[in-house]
């Protein structure tokens, strides 16, 4: 099975769920401008929310290489929001990608909100989720 991750972060929060990622199924974690050379069976793809939405540049990455993306598996971070999975799911199932019911989310820092997250317990969340998906 050819795995794949992809993020974006501007904080560095979501990073570290892509690193943790990286770690349990052995394959880079990569920014989003980083397209995809071969066809991914699995996409761990990484994002946040910033004023309720997700990055353009996670956007411009399903355009760009949804014809690579096998299925897509979602990771965020957020500090209020539940998670970025709706928006993505959106997105990707327009661009004609399909996306996994399963998702991975933690609260991450902002401001006075939610000091060091993600923390280590969210990071092994993290990598359990990931081995779930691919296992
Ligand atoms: C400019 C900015 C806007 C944000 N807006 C929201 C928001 O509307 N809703 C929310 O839940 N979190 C919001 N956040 C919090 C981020 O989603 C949270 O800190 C996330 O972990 C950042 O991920 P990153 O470090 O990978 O960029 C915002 C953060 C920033 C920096």
């Amino acid at each position: 099975m050819n795995i794949a991750i992809r993020y974006f972060s501007r904080t560095g929060n979501t990073e570290k769920l892509a690193n943790a990622i990286s770690e349990a199924v052995n394959v880079p974690a990569l920014k989003v401008y980083e397209p995809l050379n071969e066809k991914a069976d699995v996409l761990f793809l990484g994002s946040a929310v910033y004023a309720a939405g997700i990055d353009e540049t996670v956007k411009k990455f399903l355009k760009d290489n949804k014809d690579k993306i096998g299925t897509l598996v979602n990771f965020s971070t957020a500090a209020l929001l539940p998670s970025t999975y709706a928006q993505v799911k959106k997105l990707a199932e327009d661009l004609g990608i399909n996306v996994s019911d399963k998702e991975y989310h933690c609260r991450g820092e902002f401001m006075v909100l939610h000091k060091a997250r993600p923390n280590a317990a969210d990071c092994e969340a993290a990598k359990a989720f990931a081995r779930s998906v691919i296992n």
